[in-house]
């Protein structure tokens, strides 16, 4: 089968991780006999560098033409760059707030899960992660406060900025289908986290979680206040299988979610829509300190790939052995050196992809 991807290289390590991901798809490809053909465009700071904006609407007709995008990472360093003297909306991050709505990616999956050969990157006590936890935040993501109406103005002498949190219930609604489906192929529970006990987004987000709870009978459903939601993740991640929750309290929980785990380098997070084409991408971010010294962890975007194939393109089996891959790397003592500890083997970006292509036969 061919399948078009649209690469988005984007900034910082973004073309170095996403260039060992299809090192790895490549690979695939071969064993399995699959042609995957890839498009790249620009986004973020590069694409303000050579066109002016975060993101071209030819670069957007290009994305909704191919079947995936999979994307590296986009921004610069805030303090910095001269990227961040823009307006806002022209800004590195606009270009992906709007791929994401141009694509109506309104599901945000990402997972947290703790490596067993990386039990010691885990800032938790022993005694709070036992065997591990393995949880996946499913996020709102295309409204609520990110793209509410907005406004900045002086009022009386006085400057005064308002955002503003709407949600309807049929947004609500496909997200929370989304939650209990992926729960449903996981340990059947679901977490609605909200602030229900002041917003009113979040009492209807209540409510109408809810009413999808109850297409799902097999699914325990319980409801968690945001701030007590926080404190959770580090008291008893294991608790948790399916946390579901609103854009910006999604943003929050699952950067918590991934410190838990130790190993930010490693978890991918994928975005979905109404159709296949899904957006792939590390949780990490653009890493610009590091950029182009082959010391990035390429993982989490071989991981994204790995989500890629499963979600848009059905191929189950390829997306079990790359991770299989990544596993054995792992259990022969390679380490780039976000993850390195004492008696492994430090290794650079490429010599990781160069190792995790390797196991796929
Ligand atoms: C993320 C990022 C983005 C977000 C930023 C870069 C706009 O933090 O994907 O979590 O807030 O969604
Ligand atoms: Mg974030």
């Amino acid at each position: 089968m061919d399948y078009k991807v649209t690469l988005i290289p984007g900034d910082g390590i973004g073309p170095e991780i996403v260039r060992e991901a299809c090192k790895v798809l490549d690979k695939v490809g071969a064993v399995y006999g699959h042609n995957f053909q890839y498009t790249e465009i620009l986004m973020g700071g590069c694409s303000i560098d050579a066109c002016g904006v975060p993101l071209t609407d030819e670069a957007i007709a290009i994305a909704k033409s191919g079947d995936s995008v999979l994307l590296g990472a986009v921004g610069g360093n805030v303090g910095q760059s001269n990227w961040y003297q823009l307006p806002p909306n022209l800004r590195p991050e606009a270009g992906l707030l709007k791929i994401r709505k141009e694509l109506g990616l309104f599901c945000n999956l990402r997972p947290a899960v703790l490596f067993r050969q990386l039990k010691n990157a885990c800032p938790l006590k022993d005694e709070l992660i036992g065997d591990g936890f393995d949880f996946l935040v499913v996020r709102e993501l295309t409204g609520g406060v990110y793209f509410g109406p907005r406004e900045t103005k002086v009022e009386n002498g006085i400057r005064k900025a308002v955002d503003t949190m709407p949600y309807d219930e049929n947004e609500i609604r496909r997200i929370a289908k989304w939650a209990f489906d992926v729960a449903m192929k996981r340990n059947k529970k679901v977490c609605s986290v909200d602030k229900a006990n002041v917003l009113d987004t979040s009492r209807l987000w209540r409510q109408v979680v809810k009413e999808v709870a109850a297409e799902y009978p097999e699914v325990e459903l319980t409801d968690m206040l945001v701030d007590n939601c926080a404190m959770q993740m580090v008291k008893d991640p294991r608790q948790f299988d399916v946390v579901l929750t609103e854009n910006m309290f999604g943003d929050i929980l699952s950067d918590e979610a991934s410190m838990v785990t130790g190993s930010i380098g490693m978890l991918s997070s994928a975005s979905l829509g109404e159709t296949k084409l899904g957006l792939y991408e590390p949780s990490h971010g653009s890493a610009p300190d590091i950029a182009g010294q082959n010391k990035a962890n390429p993982i989490a975007t071989i991981l994204s790939a790995a989500m890629m194939l499963r979600y848009s393109f059905d191929l189950m089996e390829e997306a079990d052995k790359i991770e299989e891959a990544i596993n054995k790397v792992l259990d022969q003592g390679y380490r780039t050196i976000d993850i390195m500890s004492e008696g492994c083997t430090l290794i650079g970006t490429k010599e990781m992809g160069d190792l995790i292509a390797a196991q796929i036969v």
